[in-house]
């Protein structure tokens, strides 16, 4: 079976949803608990009912979905149905669901008790590549992304594309952005090939796999983010300030993979200002993004709103927004601080595709 080693736990792929009784197998654990969405759990648990049949004995444990929903109320919600049915150190929760599932059920796990074990299963295109791998758990707060959390390692990972078939196309093509962010950091080859897929439908498990190596190493060398794991920030400075943007004012907000999409291309922008990455290579990342996600409007006079969210953005330093830019496709380099007239200069970039 096809799995990625990682120094705590493996990543098993191939569709290999069947590995979970092997995993749950390997200890005696005094009770099982599946956290779910209330989308995955009518649409991804009985994928996974019908895959493990003899999988009977666990609790059902569900939160609304939808990333307003990745709070410390909820979270409160699992510890205390965690505490109903008597959940102790030996107890094991499997969070089946997109990233708001892995990271609030993650976190829950690792501060229950201090600590019980917990496996993901994730669900969506982007917890496959992104949110499942590097032990980042957390809830949000005050509006403020991920700013409660742990560091704390699963059982396994489970990887099963079964589950997009009922994930939705701009779902798919959101999670793809990591993927290709993944090629501009580190690989060009990779690049090159996700780049000329028709759409994001056409992914293949190969390159999820490679895509979960490419954050595995990275996370891997540097798991608390000291350096290199600032790569895998590449397109997230700009980008985040514009999903937030996005969410507070528009009805049909941007996904968090279409607004990355859009700061990779104002921060390719940047990066060849500053870092040296050629105008081939920043045409060629200009391209692609706009091929899978379209031009978004960027409305114009908003770009002190943005820059002001920039300047909160938990990755800067004594005040000063800090980037990870690529110097060409497939190579990326981090603090990069960036003074606001280029940041502006490369929202114009965009606003003049
Ligand atoms: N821990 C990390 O390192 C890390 C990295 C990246 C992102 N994240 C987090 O991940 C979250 C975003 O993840 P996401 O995009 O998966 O969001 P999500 O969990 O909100 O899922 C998106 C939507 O798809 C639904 N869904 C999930 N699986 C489905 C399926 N198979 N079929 C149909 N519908 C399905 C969900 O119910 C939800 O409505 C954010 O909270 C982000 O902060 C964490
Ligand atoms: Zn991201």
């Amino acid at each position: 079976m096809k799995s990625i080693q990682n120094s705590n736990y493996q990543v098993y792929f191939d569709n290999s949803l069947s590995v979970l009784n092997e995993v749950l197998a390997r200890k005696t654990y005094s009770k099982v608990f599946i956290l779910t969405d209330e989308v995955t759990g009518e649409l991804c648990l009985p994928v996974l009912r019908e895959k493990l049949p003899e999988l009977t004995d666990f609790d059902l444990i569900e939160v609304p979905n939808g990333e307003e929903n990745k709070t410390i109320d909820f979270c409160i919600g699992i510890w205390r149905t965690l505490l109903d049915f008597e959940a102790d150190r030996n107890a094991i929760l499997i969070n089946l669901g997109g990233g708001v599932v892995t990271d609030m059920g993650s976190f829950a796990a690792s501060t229950f008790k201090r600590g019980i074990e917990f496996l993901q299963i994730p669900t969506t295109l982007l917890s496959q590549v992104d949110a499942s791998v590097g032990g980042k758990t957390g809830i949000d707060m005050d509006d403020v992304k991920n700013i409660i959390g742990t560091f704390a390692q699963p059982q396994a990972v489970i990887i099963s594309t079964e589950f997009f078939k009922t994930l939705s196309d701009r779902e798919m093509t959101s999670g793809f952005a990591e993927v290709i962010k993944h090629g501009i950091i580190a690989d060009a080859d990779f690049f090159t090939d996700v780049a000329q897929l028709e759409n994001a439908r056409a992914i293949t498990e190969a390159h999820i796999y490679h895509s979960v190596e490419i954050k595995n190493n990275v996370v891997t060398e540097d798991p608390f983010e000291k350096g290199l794991r600032k790569t895998l920030n590449y397109g997230h400075t700009i980008g985040h300030a514009i999903e937030s943007w996005s969410l507070s004012n528009e009805k049909n907000s941007l996904l968090h993979g279409e607004a990355i999409a859009i700061g990779m291309i104002c921060e390719a922008y940047l990066a060849m200002q500053l870092v040296g990455l050629s105008e081939k290579d920043l045409a060629t990342i200009t391209e692609t993004f706009l091929k899978y996600y379209g031009k978004y409007n960027i409305r114009e006079g908003i770009e002190n709103e943005l820059l002001n969210i920039m300047k909160q953005d938990k990755k800067n330093q004594s005040g000063k927004i800090s980037f990870s830019l690529p110097d060409k496709i497939g190579n990326c380099k981090f603090d990069i601080f960036v003074e606001e007239k280029l940041i502006r200069e490369s929202l114009a970039y965009y606003q003049s595709l």
